[in-house]
């Protein structure tokens, strides 16, 4: 029989610590029941202390999200505690996850604690996590870089009160696997059996999924992912990867985890459009060349038997060619099932505003398919947030011997604003009539444009990053005209921006 390893997601916490994420609840709701369908066994809502909207945006999940564990992260003191609790105590099986840092060089230039200090807050919130709940998961922060006496020192004082996973983060991504592995073994030597033994790696060195699968291999039973391997940084041991390697090489590491491997591809693909973090060409598993063949040697041989060249099925991942589902003519009804078919659930406001957008794009577009859907489900599920600008109109004129220039009429609940630039290009000129507009002032940072099908009737998929008050927020928008979804996408990071400025004081 292969061992249980538990997947623990983090893509809602770690992940959305990735610079420029900034999800909405609606959007994160909407990830976490992806991940629910996919069966991660526990999903980490987020950080409930760092601000009113991850608060609000955690106990949604928690609500609502049945199936794997909620997690809610917490710093070691009683606050964050109380607070993390509040936010998942309605869950149906709720985690408290305490973490505190536990190296030299946190403890003394950061915490500005001593060993003995960070025992002690280690004791007293996990007593205090205990007394709400069985399930509590402790992680000594920058395990990989702490004298590994006193990790097991505050793995012990964890145990004695009470903590039931144990988690080895390799915080900066500094670990090799085979140091890594040393590590976690001494940990599940070290410690009670009854306790799980936990890894977190990230990808500073692109090593997190090789450390993690060191890890797992020394021990631990249970991995901390997220979905594109998005998180701090260069981000954390990709979900995917992780999956797919202990799906396809079971027999070679004796492990085996519970996912549903064919909701992987669709999974990918909503956390991209609703974080805006586009996936490589040549990721692992879930990037478009993934299964793409180039060379005339290997095309003939996947032509003749496909296994010569693909280790894993594209089909078992989840990816089917696109369908063509939708035209204009498909009404209110066979739109909200073509979404429920692709497990998109919208509320009734952001359904009558997709809805509403497909009628527009349908109207430009012969037919729309699955990927078009889940991008006007994502796009709306972004929008609407706080008093929200939304694009009556745009105009732009220019080419080879015209000052580009772009006309918007923007409306904000009843106001109508109105106003036009010039610009170096079309798209520039419509960035800068929609600062005008808005009165935002925003700095381009990235600019990405993708079709979501091919062809040459595919929607334009544009995502914008911007730089507004300090902050880096994302944008995304659809058309069939590539300067039209880059203004849309441009107006929906400066919404983003307005409706999340009060948000995310802390991060882990
Ligand atoms: O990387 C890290 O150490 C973390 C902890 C909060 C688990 O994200
Ligand atoms: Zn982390």
């Amino acid at each position: 029989m292969p061992d249980h390893v538990r997947i623990f997601d983090t893509t809602l916490r770690d992940g959305e610590q990735a610079p420029g994420i900034a999800l909405a609840e609606a959007e994160k709701l909407e990830i976490a029941e992806q991940l629910a369908r996919l069966g991660v066994d526990v999903l980490e809502a987020g950080f409930p202390a760092s601000s009113a909207g991850e608060f609000e945006a955690v106990r949604r999940i928690a609500r609502n999200v049945k199936g794997p564990v909620i997690a809610a992260l917490c710093r070691a003191s009683d606050g964050d505690v109380d607070r993390a609790w509040e936010a998942i105590r309605d869950a149906q099986h709720g985690r408290l996850h305490v973490f505190i840092s536990t190296s030299d060089i946190h403890m003394d230039s950061m915490l500005r604690m001593s060993r003995e200090d960070v025992l002690e807050a280690t004791r007293r919130a996990v007593r205090r996590a205990r007394g709400y709940t069985e399930d509590v998961e402790y992680s000594a922060q920058d395990a990989t870089r702490t004298d590994p006496e006193f990790m097991l020192e505050a793995f012990h004082a964890a145990v004695e009160e009470g903590a039931t996973t144990l988690n080895v983060p390799d915080t900066v991504g500094y670990a090799l696997p085979h140091e890594f592995a040393e590590l976690v073994r001494a940990a599940r030597e070290a410690m009670p059996e009854h306790v799980t033994i936990s890894v977190h790696c990230h990808n500073d060195l692109g090593l997190a999924v090789a450390n993690s699968l060191a890890g797992v291999l020394a021990g631990a039973r249970q991995v901390e992912v997220a979905v594109n391997g998005i998180g701090e940084r260069a981000g954390n041991c990709s979900l995917e990867e992780l999956a797919m390697i202990v799906a396809t090489r079971g027999q070679a590491t004796g492990l085996a985890h519970g996912l549903h491997v064919k909701e992987i591809a669709r999974t990918s693909r909503l956390v991209s459009k609703l974080t805006g973090y586009p996936v490589q060409p040549n990721k692992a598993v879930v990037g478009a060349n993934a299964f793409a063949h180039e060379s005339g040697i290997h095309q003939h041989g996947v032509l003749m038997n496909r296994a010569t060249y693909e280790i894993m099925d594209p089909t078992a991942i989840g990816y089917e060619g696109s369908k063509i589902v939708l035209g204009k003519h498909s009404g209110r009804h066979a739109f909200a099932d073509a979404l429920a078919g692709l497990g998109v659930r919208l509320e009734p406001d952001a359904l009558d505003r997709a809805f509403a957008r497909f009628k527009d794009l349908a109207d430009r577009k012969i037919s729309l398919t699955d990927a078009d859907l889940e991008a006007i489900a994502a796009e709306e599920l972004g929008a609407g947030v706080g008093e929200a600008f939304v694009m009556e109109s745009l105009a732009v004129a220019g080419g080879t011997h015209l000052s580009p220039t772009a006309t918007v009429r923007l409306r904000r609940g009843e106001e109508t604003v109105e106003d036009s630039a010039m610009g170096d290009g079309m798209i520039d000129a419509a960035y800068g009539a929609i600062g005008r507009a808005t009165a935002v002032a925003a700095t381009l940072v990235s600019y990405n444009v993708s079709a979501v099908t091919g062809g040459s009737d595919a929607l334009g998929d544009v995502v914008v990053q911007l730089e507004v008050g300090g902050r880096l927020v994302t944008g995304r928008g659809l058309a069939p005209d590539v300067v039209e979804a880059s203004a849309r996408a441009y107006l929906a990071a400066i919404n983003r921006a307005l409706a999340v400025t009060s948000t995310e004081e802390v991060s882990a």
